[in-house]
């Protein structure tokens, strides 16, 4: 009885469930204008892995795979975890389409299955935001990344709660309501129950991020707007998901110093 009523209240198998029914929707995107989509993120990303030792990546919280096709086609080897199952599945099922290569883990982005020092690079994409201790994730992070190994964390306000912004996101759900595009899972009755658990889920432009990226020790941070995306999105996404959505996204990037330092 007990363990069922874990399960009922532990955020991290709320979240895993919700990312499992949701993924075969999640895998179809957001735009129909995948090429060009994935050229602007290409565009975004490559200054930060042009150092030709920077070839082996993690991508934390991968869902069904968006970075690791990035950075595969950008020469990078890729390794891919994710909580959700369904998502894996989700992964799995388009690499082998693509005939892709990548090494796909189930696993916690807070407690990472690997040994010290043995990525170049940990990219993440939407994940920070949902996460219950994005500090100990970040020094999970670190601990994985070899000297002189970069973190690229994409994210966005997603629920700002400003005026504005949330009379936005009750425009969006209402059209979205009428349409296709509204999302088959019902989001908040799995969310309202944990968010108050989740530091980056509410009120955090890049500037709660960098807080974040500090005490965990990360180096040389820096912030990206990302004009050219959330201008991407801006002309072609659903009406819909543009007053949910628009001119949220942002990249955090940072290096682990190149002296290893003991733990
Ligand atoms: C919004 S989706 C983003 C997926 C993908 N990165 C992308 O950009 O399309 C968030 C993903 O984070 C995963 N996730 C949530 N909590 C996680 C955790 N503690 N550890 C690893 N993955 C997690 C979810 O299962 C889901 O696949």
């Amino acid at each position: 009885m007990k363990r069922q009523d874990d399960e009922q209240t532990d955020p991290k198998k709320i979240i895993a469930g919700y990312w499992d029914l949701r993924s075969r929707s999640y895998s179809k995107g957001v735009t129909d204008f995948r090429d060009e989509e994935n050229e602007i993120w290409k565009r975004c990303l490559a200054p930060f892995i042009t150092d030709i030792r920077l070839r082996k990546a993690l991508d934390v919280g991968s869902g069904t795979g968006f970075l690791s096709y990035l950075l595969d086609d950008m020469g990078v080897d890729v390794t891919c975890l994710d909580l959700s199952r369904g998502m894996l599945a989700q992964a799995r099922e388009a690499l082998l389409q693509k005939r892709r290569n990548a090494d796909l883990f189930q696993g916690d982005a807070e407690a990472l299955p690997f040994r010290s020092s043995c990525f170049d690079i940990v990219a993440s994409r939407h994940l920070l935001w949902t996460l219950p201790d994005p500090g100990k994730a970040l020094a999970e992070w670190m601990r994985v990344l070899k000297p002189g190994g970069r973190i690229l964390a994409i994210d966005g306000n997603w629920f700002d709660p400003t005026v504005s912004k949330r009379l936005g996101r009750g425009l969006s759900s209402l059209l979205a309501s009428f349409s296709q595009s509204r999302n088959p899972v019902p989001f908040h009755k799995f969310y309202d129950p944990v968010w108050q658990e989740l530091p980056l889920y509410r009120a955090c432009g890049p500037e709660k991020y960098l807080a974040f990226f500090e005490d965990a020790g990360v180096e040389n941070v820096t912030i990206d707007r990302l004009s050219e995306a959330n201008g991407f999105y801006k002309s072609h996404t659903s009406l819909s998901y543009r007053l949910a959505n628009a001119g949220t996204l942002f990249l955090v990037t940072g290096e682990k110093g190149k002296q290893e330092t003991k733990s």
